[in-house]
């Protein structure tokens, strides 16, 4: 048996797996998120700690096998966040999260100080609110008494790691959002941290996902009931974890999750395209592999707004469920989701969202309709961009609330023009975690190989020619929204 750790934003799940891949048990604990000013999001980096070994407890009073059953154990996590060390490694203010805004100006000194050509040239990403360099640098405008004494940052899921096997180690899919990684290199960028005043010793050590980078300590083998022999295996971000639990793998193979944001993300063998930074470059979980990456922020938040503001006691299901009564484009309505700004391809935290085309003969379900219809437009304008930089995508895994829907299934194969696939079933970045472990205790030669046992697929939806056309006309008028609104919100 293998464990699976998700470190997600509002809560941590661990999922039991066999070698067969198969979903044993499951559980999962809740954390809050503290919101002290707008704008601003933290976690006390101890909660995770503490939920974890909880939630793991949990699962192994579940298990009738003996501890030594359970080999191996790893890591996804949500990527980005900042948790500062001192000295002693102890934790020296709460965790600043990936959905944390309050880095605007941090962002424009990194281009100030290493200019942006540089900065994608190394990196391969350009200065985001979210990423974990501009972090670092409010921390040093703002706490310089706190900053002055950080001996080491880590990520999320590596400080939780750490608490468990007392071992500091970060590793390249996660060391990619933080803007200070040599993308190409697999190295701390000196040059980076030099141009921005970052001393390169307080980045951890770097290992490959798949790495074993210890064991439990004797205190937490006694809390969770797990053998003190249980290898531990660095992990992955979240989204790279994702990736490998749907079985993007190799050249050619695309993902479309949706939550509360969404992600379409393709696995790229080579690390030489140059997107100008208007999709996310990021290292892959597996070893010298990447991915590009487009988010919309505000994806299944914005059918999460539209129902508290307007449909507050419906479900999700009967608020979808009028929407395939209602033609393609939603009888002349038009939205853009941008509730929260938006990230790729426009880095723009001020843009605002849109209606256009109201019209009195509009009822709930034309807007629901273009809800949905504008938060895959949005994801759509990601992947032209793979497709403008000569990447074949004809097949998409759409995974997430947005797979659960079959009417968003046709919808996403009809705006994103090729052939959508499900999952039969669904666990989520944990599933790449526990793949990680497994292949790290060598029960495969591969993570596709691993893939082949861990992952089966139900359900093709077929693109159909005459929506792609109306579709195609629609998504032209939709790209000139952002354009002509960005000014109200200036
Ligand atoms: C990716 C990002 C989010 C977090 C959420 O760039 O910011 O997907 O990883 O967990």
């Amino acid at each position: 048996y293998v464990i699976g750790i998700d470190l997600g934003t509002s809560s941590v799940k661990a999922l039991l797996m066999n070698q067969k891949g198969v979903v044993c048990s499951e559980v999962s604990r809740s954390y809050p998120l503290i919101h002290e000013k707008s704008g601003y999001s933290e976690q006390d980096p101890g909660e995770w700690v503490d939920k974890t070994v909880a939630a793991l407890k949990e699962l192994t009073e579940q298990f009738d096998g003996s501890a030594e059953d359970i080999q191996g154990i790893s890591f996804s996590g949500q990527m980005h966040g900042l948790v500062l060390l001192d000295e002693e490694n102890k934790v020296l203010r709460n965790a600043i999260l990936w959905n944390d805004t309050r880095t605007t100006e941090q962002c424009k000194q990194i281009y100030d100080m290493a200019g942006e050509k540089r900065l994608l040239e190394i990196t391969k990403n350009p200065a985001m609110e979210g990423f974990t360099l501009p972090k670092l640098l409010w921390v040093k405008q703002y706490e310089p008494e706190v900053f002055e004494k950080a001996a080491v940052f880590m990520l999320p899921k590596d400080y939780l790691r750490f608490k468990l096997t007392g071992r500091i180690h970060s590793e390249y899919s996660d060391a990619a959002g933080t803007l200070l990684l040599n993308a190409c290199r697999k190295m701390w960028s000196e040059e980076i941290c030099g141009l921005t005043g970052i001393d390169v010793n307080i980045c951890p050590p770097l290992v490959e996902s798949h790495e074993c980078v210890g064991t439990l300590k004797p205190e937490i083998s006694e809390k969770t009931g797990l053998s003190p022999l249980t290898k531990v295996f660095a992990g992955g971000a979240d989204n790279a974890c994702g990736a490998i639990g749907s079985g993007i793998l190799s050249e050619g193979k695309t993902l479309c999750s949706i939550g509360t944001s969404g992600v379409v993300l393709s696995y790229e063998e080579q690390n030489d395209k140059d997107f100008q930074g208007k999709v996310h470059y990021f290292n892959h979980g597996e070893e010298n592999a990447y991915y590009t990456m487009g988010v919309t922020l505000a994806a299944g938040h914005s059918l999460s707004w539209f129902k508290d503001a307007f449909a507050e006691m419906e479900s999700f299901d009967s608020l979808l469920a009028g929407m395939s009564e209602v033609p393609i484009g939603s009888n002349g309505l038009l939205f853009t989701p941008y509730l929260a700004g938006e990230r790729t391809p426009y880095a723009d935290s001020q843009i605002r969202g849109s209606f256009i085309g109201m019209d009195s003969s509009h009822n709930r379900n034309d807007f629901v309709r273009s809800v949905i219809e504008g938060i895959t437009f949005s994801l759509n304008e990601s992947i032209e961009i793979f497709r403008e930089s000569g990447k074949l995508v004809d097949t998409i895994i759409s995974i997430g609330g947005g797979a659960k829907s079959e009417a968003w299934l046709q919808i996403q194969a009809d705006i994103f023009n090729c052939t959508i696939v499900k999952l039969s079933s669904e666990q989520g970045p944990a599933v790449g975690a526990a793949m990680l472990a497994a292949y790290g205790c060598k029960w495969y030669e591969s993570l596709e190989a691993c893939a082949e046992n861990f992952i089966t697929y139900e359900k093709t939806y077929t693109p159909i020619p005459e929506n792609v056309k109306k579709y195609q006309e629609l998504f032209q008028l939709y790209k000139e929204v952002y354009a002509q609104t960005k000014k109200l919100n200036e």
